[in-house]
C-alpha cells in the first residue's frame, strides 16, 4: 500500500458483522484523536438514504439487475460527492459499512454475469477505490441466521437462500485476490471483541 489508508471500507456477506466492527473501528479511531467519518452504503448522504429505501425496500422482483446498478451507483455517486470527498479532503479518515465491492457481488454476480457492466459504469462514474478494504469472512449458513435475527424492511436481499450467499461469499474472497493490495480478510466468526482487535491492528497498520 502506498498511500495511508484514510478511506476504509468494510465488505462480506449479511449478517457477517460489518457495521458492528464498522463502528467499533470508529470508536477506536476516535479514541486515538483521529477525526472519523463512519458512514454507509446504499445511503451515507440524505439522497443516497432516500434511495437505499427504493432498493431495500418491497418486492424482491421491483428491479431487474441492470436498474440495481444504475441506482446503486447514483447512490453512490451522490455520497462520494457530499460525503466521503470532502471528509477526505479535510483530513479526516472515512469508515464506509460497504461500498462498489458490493455491486460487485451482489449485482454483478446474482442474476447472471453482470460484472463488466458493473465496472464500466464504476469507471465512468465513480472512479476510486478504497485505500484499505476489511473483508469480514463468515459461513453463510452463520451469517444467514445472525442477519434474519434483525427486524426491519429492508428485506429484499435477505431471503437469497444459503446457496447464493455461499456463491457472494466465495466471490468476495476471489475479490479480495484479485484486488490483492487494498484487500485484508478477517475471520468474522470469532467473539466480537477478537475481530475488532484484528481489525484494529489492521487498520493501524496501513494508517501510518
Ligand atoms: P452486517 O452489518 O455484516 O450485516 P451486523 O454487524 O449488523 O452485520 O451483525 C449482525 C448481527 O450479528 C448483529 O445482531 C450483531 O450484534 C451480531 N454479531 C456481529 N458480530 C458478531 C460476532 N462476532 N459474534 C456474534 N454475533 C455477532
Ligand atoms: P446492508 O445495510 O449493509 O445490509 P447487511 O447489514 O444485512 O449486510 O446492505 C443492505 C443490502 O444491500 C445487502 O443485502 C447488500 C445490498 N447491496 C447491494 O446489493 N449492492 C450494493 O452496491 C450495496 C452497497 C448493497
Amino acid at each position: 500500500m502506498t498511500r495511508p489508508a484514510r478511506f476504509i471500507t468494510f465488505e462480506g456477506i449479511d449478517g457477517s458483522g460489518k457495521s458492528t466492527q464498522a463502528r467499533m473501528l470508529a470508536d477506536a479511531l476516535r479514541a486515538s484523536g483521529h477525526d472519523v467519518v463512519l458512514t454507509r452504503e446504499p445511503g451515507g448522504s440524505p439522497g443516497a438514504e432516500e434511495i437505499r429505501a427504493l432498493v431495500l425496500e418491497g418486492d424482491p422482483d421491483r428491479w431487474s439487475a441492470e436498474t440495481e446498478i444504475l441506482l446503486f451507483t447514483a447512490a453512490r455517486r451522490d455520497h462520494l460527492e457530499r460525503t466521503i470527498l470532502p471528509a477526505l479532503a479535510a483530513g479526516k479518515v472515512v469508515i464506509c459499512d460497504r461500498f462498489a465491492d458490493s455491486t460487485r457481488m451482489y449485482q454483478g454476480l446474482s442474476r447472471g454475469d453482470l460484472r463488466g457492466i458493473v465496472d464500466q459504469l464504476h469507471s465512468l462514474m465513480i472512479g476510486r477505490e478504497p485505500d484499505l478494504t476489511i473483508l469480514i469472512d463468515m459461513d453463510p449458513d452463520k451469517g444467514h441466521a445472525r442477519a434474519k435475527g434483525r427486524q426491519t424492511a429492508e428485506e429484499r436481499f435477505e431471503d437469497f437462500g444459503t446457496e447464493l450467499q455461499a456463491q457472494m461469499r466465495a466471490g468476495f474472497l476471489a475479490l479480495a485476490n484479485e484486488f490483492a493490495d487494498r484487500f485484508r480478510v478477517i475471520d468474522g466468526d470469532q467473539a466480537i471483541e477478537a475481530v475488532a482487535r484484528e481489525v484494529l491492528t489492521t487498520v493501524e497498520a496501513e494508517l501510518s
